[in-house]
């Protein structure tokens, strides 16, 4: 059941708001100041290092959580794909916790990485969609993110919970090691809170996304860049694209622009560039001039701070609301989504079901 919608992304994208607030109503306390994590929960002073494995978006979301866990908590988090890690032999050394990434939970590879850290990871705790899956059951933990089923091939709301569960992981954590108070956390969980409601603000603009998405229509490629927070971000907006529009989309830290990828930039080629106004944004500014200089297009989503600053020469500026500076992945998911559906859209393609590709990823 679309429940209205033309296709189940559409559905599952409108979902954000909903599933995030369940979620948070699951994970909090009653009063709102603390994080409950299921029995046998983890004890982050016994942590010295986080090793995150994953496939495809859930790698994004790991990529995503590591500037959370390493800038909140201070514990140095290293992220892998599955398909690298599992063959790599890497050793997992000291008090390690292995955490595994999956909305099916049954993806081969990510299944492979975790049985190869039995028995070599301290302990091994994974994020899933599906609380019966193989990689739910093989973990010591099982955080569900509690998305509901997820029926379009291209990941939405299994995105957003699961990062959410991440924050909520590398707030937890950053009380625990001390460097987050308890005054400071209940503030932090009272704006992540508000974030639901962010969401549909970004949802009733929906109209403005939709427009925005004939430069894109138009173009065989198309450079997705960020930086911080906003460069796994910028993958993920990139791998949506590709998937159900099949424009060949590429991702950059906006950093490394000038060490390769400007070469590409001409008039044909659309540049979206993911800035909210936080401490990076003048450095993106700098490499989104540097885009413009060279006849390229871009598309700037940021808020109206940002929008401001940008000054002229941006092709269209997408506004979305202010939020605090650690939330922002879970708000710029929705323009990441929403420009790759209505691109999809406008192209026609099989929004739910796209080429070659399959819900679930239960071979190598
Ligand atoms: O079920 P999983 O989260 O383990 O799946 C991982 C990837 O196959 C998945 O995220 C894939 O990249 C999606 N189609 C992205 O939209």
């Amino acid at each position: 059941d679309k429940g209205g919608h033309k296709h189940f992304m559409a559905k599952e994208i409108a979902e954000q708001p909903m599933v995030i607030s369940d979620l948070l109503q699951a994970y909090l306390s009653e009063d709102g100041h603390s994080i409950d994590l299921p029995e046998g929960g983890i004890d982050f002073n016994k942590i010295d290092r986080l090793t995150m494995v994953a496939c495809g978006t859930a790698f994004y979301a790991c990529l995503t959580a590591k500037y959370w866990f390493e800038q909140l908590a201070g514990i140095p988090v290293e992220v892998d794909i599955a398909s690298e890690f599992r063959y790599r032999e890497p050793p997992v050394a000291g008090r390690t916790t292995a955490v595994f990434v999956s909305q099916s939970g049954e993806t081969a590879d990510t299944l492979a990485a975790l049985r190869y850290c039995e028995g070599r990871a301290d302990s091994i705790l994974s994020v899933v969609n599906v609380p019966e899956s193989s990689i739910a059951r093989e973990s010591d933990l099982a955080l569900p993110i509690y998305a509901g089923a997820e029926i379009g091939v291209a990941s939405t709301k299994a995105f957003t919970c699961q990062l959410t569960v991440l924050l909520l992981l590398a707030l937890k954590a950053a009380e625990t090691k001390g460097r987050l108070s308890a005054e400071e956390l209940t503030d932090k969980l009272s704006l992540l809170r508000g974030v639901p409601g962010a969401i549909n603000q970004v949802l009733e603009a929906d109209q403005t996304f939709r427009a925005a998405t004939r430069l894109l229509a138009e173009s065989d490629n198309a450079l997705f860049l960020g930086r911080g927070l906003m460069f796994p971000l910028a993958y993920e907006g990139a791998l949506k694209l590709k998937e159900i529009s099949y424009i060949h989309a590429e991702a950059y830290a906006s950093g490394e622009l000038k060490h390769g990828p400007i070469a590409l930039i001409d008039k044909k080629m659309p540049v979206v560039v993911m800035a909210p106004k936080d401490q990076l944004f003048d450095k993106t500014v700098s490499n989104m001039q540097e885009v413009m200089a060279r006849g390229g297009k871009v598309l700037l989503i940021t808020d109206r701070e940002g929008a401001a600053e940008a000054g002229d020469g941006v092709c269209q500026s997408l506004i979305m609301p202010e939020i605090d500076p650690i939330l922002t992945p879970i708000l710029y998911a929705l323009p990441a989504q929403l420009l790759a559906y209505h691109t999809a859209v406008a192209k026609g393609t099989d929004v739910d079901q796209p080429r070659n590709l399959a819900k679930s990823v239960t071979v190598e």
